[in-house]
């Protein structure tokens, strides 16, 4: 999978892409990540790319051109141009799966006001985080990069993806470590029992039971 990534902060990009899981799948090339900066393609003097906006109001709007310009620039025809925006479609997991199968996205990250309006007809799909406002798009556009690396084949083993968190909209089953007893509170029996059937039973009870507690809209989807 390739993605380019349209920003007018680039730098904030390097630890995040360099750490960890998704550090090392593009070490390991299973995803290869560019990181333009939307300035280099304005065309003017001084590099400008926003404006104040007609008809008045607080805050810079970013011009359409250079980011025409740099989505064209990256654009093919297997291309899904996706624009970082508190009002685009709520993102969550089911969506994480379904773009790890694109073989190319790219992502837009606004800042200031955001997006001058003519800017909404040049993508494909427009994604919300969540409902809050944010500075800019690149946390956003992080957000969704990480969630969609690590369902990429062989970068975390796929069994893994099978007792997350919204597989079959469930909230995953508690998990315990060392030690058994930690300021008298115990790992469940069960889980030290070696009695496979009975720990996969119990997990599914466990999922289902806080699945109800925390998440019961979970419920009415499945
Ligand atoms: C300060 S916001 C602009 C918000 C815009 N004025 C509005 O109210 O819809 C600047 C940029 O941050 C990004 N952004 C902010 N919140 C976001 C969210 N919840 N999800 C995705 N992107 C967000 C978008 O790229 C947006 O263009």
């Amino acid at each position: 999978m390739k993605i380019d990534i349209l920003t007018l902060f680039p730098s904030m990009f390097e630890s995040v892409l360099k750490e960890s899981i998704l550090g090392r799948a593009i070490e390991k090339k299973q995803v290869e990540i560019k990181i333009h900066n939307i300035r280099d393609f304005s065309l003017d003097p001084h590099k400008k790319v926003d404006d104040y906006g007609f008809g008045g109001g607080k805050g810079m709007v970013l011009m359409p051109q250079p980011i025409y310009d740099a989505i064209e620039s990256v654009r093919t025809k297997d291309s899904l141009v996706i624009m970082m925006t508190p009002q685009g479609i709520p993102y969550e997991q089911q969506m994480a799966y379904n773009l790890s199968k694109q073989k190319h996205i790219i992502l837009l990250c606004g800042h200031y006001e955001g997006f001058d309006e003519r800017i909404r007809d040049m993508v494909d799909m427009e994604l919300s985080i969540g409902d809050f406002i944010l500075t800019g798009g690149e946390i956003a556009s992080m957000v969704v990069v990480d969630s969609i690396v690590r369902l990429l084949p062989g970068v975390i083993e796929e069994e893994s993806h099978l007792q997350e968190s919204f597989h079959n909209n469930l909230l995953d089953y508690p998990v315990y470590t060392k030690p058994v007893d930690f300021k008298g509170k115990k790992v469940p029996d069960v889980l030290l029992s070696g009695h496979h059937e009975n720990i996969r039973k119990w997990r599914l009870e466990q999922s289902k039971l806080k699945t109800e507690q925390r998440r019961p809209d979970l419920l009415e989807k499945s």
